[in-house]
């Protein structure tokens, strides 16, 4: 696997196999990564004959006070994992390659309406960084398809609307949520949490099935979520919000067959997010 952080590298890097009609993948990532990384890397394997990966962490998905300089720089062991798992090569550019004019003057990508609420609701401007990074990269890689995981379900929808909006001819695929044993989803950000708070962790998860499984029982919607709250203030969490919507995360009709339920918590220094699709009857 070779690792280019500069951009003419990059496109003379592609320029054979992609005159060759090799099919091309993308991985985007903010490095330290665990196995639910991996999982896109082994899909991606799957569907095409060249695997890019991309570490960087994107100042401008980050709001003031979030984790930026905290957020894990693991490059030495990231390029291990993806070696194993099947990435031919890795981009690792720096903020003045994506970025050479600043980001307060640069270009920005907003997608309405599936930005809104849920994530982009506590994180303003947060999807416009995601949607205008990711519009970066697949303008540098030019990927026949690109793999995101389901676990951060917004920003999968963000990208589907992107790619619709502005008819990119590349395929998204979205991978299920790899979790931890006990039920949590793994995250970079869970390196945040001390011992015991990672043993409260998988709470998140255990209360998004108590929540399924209630609505599954015909109890009430407003009242199963009500309950659901209480349930994880009393595991230890602060929640941010906890919402049940349509698959492409519309208002949740009276017709839906399919739900996904969608939450997001602040564990101690750590901001956790989860989802649970769901088939209703
Ligand atoms: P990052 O948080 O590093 O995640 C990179 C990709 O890995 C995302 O598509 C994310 O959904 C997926 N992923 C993370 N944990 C997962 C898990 N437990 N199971 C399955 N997939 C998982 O998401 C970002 O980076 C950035 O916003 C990015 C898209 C790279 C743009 O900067």
């Amino acid at each position: 696997m070779h690792t280019l952080s500069d951009i003419a590298a990059l496109r003379a890097a592609l320029d054979t196999p992609r005159r060759q009609g090799r099919r091309i993948a993308l991985v985007p990532t903010m490095g330290n990564l665990h196995a639910g990384h991996l999982a896109l890397v082994e899909a991606a394997r799957q569907r095409a004959e060249l695997v890019v990966a991309t570490i960087f962490v994107n100042p401008m998905q980050f709001g003031p006070g979030e984790d930026l300089d905290a957020y894990p720089r693991t490059l030495a062991d990231d390029q291990a994992g993806l070696a194993g798992a099947g990435c031919d090569l890795l981009f690792t550019p720096d903020t003045t390659t994506l970025y050479p004019r600043g980001l307060e003057t640069h270009t920005r990508i907003r997608v309405p309406q599936v930005s809104e609420g849920l994530c982009g609701g506590s994180r303003p401007g947060h999807f416009d960084g995601v949607a205008t990074v990711v519009s970066i990269l697949f303008n540098l890689v030019q990927p026949d398809v690109a793999c995101f995981g389901e676990k951060d379900y917004q920003q999968l929808a963000v990208i589907r609307r992107l790619v619709s909006d502005l008819h990119l001819p590349i395929e998204i695929v979205g991978v299920p949520i790899v979790r931890a044993d006990d039920g949590l989803a793994l995250s970079s950000r869970n390196g945040y949490l001390s011992a015991e708070q990672r043993a409260q962790a998988p709470g998140l998860y255990r209360t998004l099935c108590e929540l399924r499984d209630a609505l599954l029982a015909g109890e009430p919607r407003a009242a199963a979520i009500d309950s659901a709250l209480l349930r994880l203030a009393d595991r230890g969490f602060t929640p941010d919000y906890l919402e049940v919507r349509a698959p492409d995360l519309s208002p949740l009709g009276p017709d839906s067959r399919e739900a996904v339920i969608l939450a997001a918590a602040q564990l101690g220094p750590a901001r956790l997010i989860d989802n649970l699709t769901l088939r209703l009857r």
